[in-house]
């Protein structure tokens, strides 16, 4: 007698389980059930691709109010002509410090974007023409040509690219301060003073 009790009993708790825990459950899978806390559960936000009613156009995603630069981020001022390439020499003043991090960081940079093209010592023979992947001779960067240049003149090089085109622009790839300690890695390490 004692036994079917406990097993009524057993089988009375066994069915509170499961109905607590079918009860949460739903078909749709956007639904996520009971929630304690609404608010976390339901956002009030706006879904990105919905409609706003707020806003004129009615589109949630707005863009960024013309002329807005990501935070931290200086617009570059020159554009690719040759004057203003002259003019990114004559103004722009290398502002990394010459000492052996910065050269070790131009260098891993300098690996990364530039070798295979003016090749690991800069003499213009980088793997990308020496294996005829790239049809012109990359400019030497050990030679007078670009030795004679000023710092930001090779700095809006790498940054918008060569006037002719052959070279593509780095701006978008090379973070300024270390399109800098390029610059100074292959001033001071590519040639012997
Ligand atoms: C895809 C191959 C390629 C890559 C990558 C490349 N260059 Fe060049 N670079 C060239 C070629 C080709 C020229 C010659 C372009 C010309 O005469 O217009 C050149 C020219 C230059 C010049 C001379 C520009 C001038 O005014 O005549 C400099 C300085 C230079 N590159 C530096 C770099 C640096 C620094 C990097 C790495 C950030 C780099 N290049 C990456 C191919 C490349």
């Amino acid at each position: 007698m004692k036994n079917t009790i406990n097993i009524k009993a057993l089988q009375g708790i066994f069915l509170l389980i499961l109905f607590t825990v079918t009860i949460g459950c739903k078909r749709d899978n956007n639904y996520p059930g009971h929630a304690y806390f609404n608010d976390m559960a339901y956002s009030q936000a706006f879904e990105t691709y919905s409609s706003s009613p707020i806003f004129s156009d009615s589109i949630v995603m707005m863009l960024p109010v013309e002329g807005t630069v990501p935070r931290g981020e200086i617009p570059y001022q020159y554009t690719k002509t040759f004057d203003d390439q002259q003019k990114a020499g004559a103004e722009l003043i290398n502002p990394a410090e010459l000492n052996k991090e910065n050269l070790q960081r131009g260098k891993v940079q300098y690996d990364i974007f530039c070798a295979m093209c003016h090749g690991e010592r800069g003499n213009g023979d980088g793997h990308l023409y020496t294996n005829k992947l790239f049809p012109v001779q990359p400019t030497s960067l050990t030679g007078d040509y670009v030795q004679n240049k000023p710092d930001g003149e090779i700095y809006h090089v790498i940054t918008l690219g060569s006037l002719s085109g052959l070279m593509g622009a780095h701006g978008s790839l090379i973070k300024p301060g270390d399109r800098w300690k390029i610059v100074s890695y292959l001033r001071n390490e590519f040639v012997v003073k």
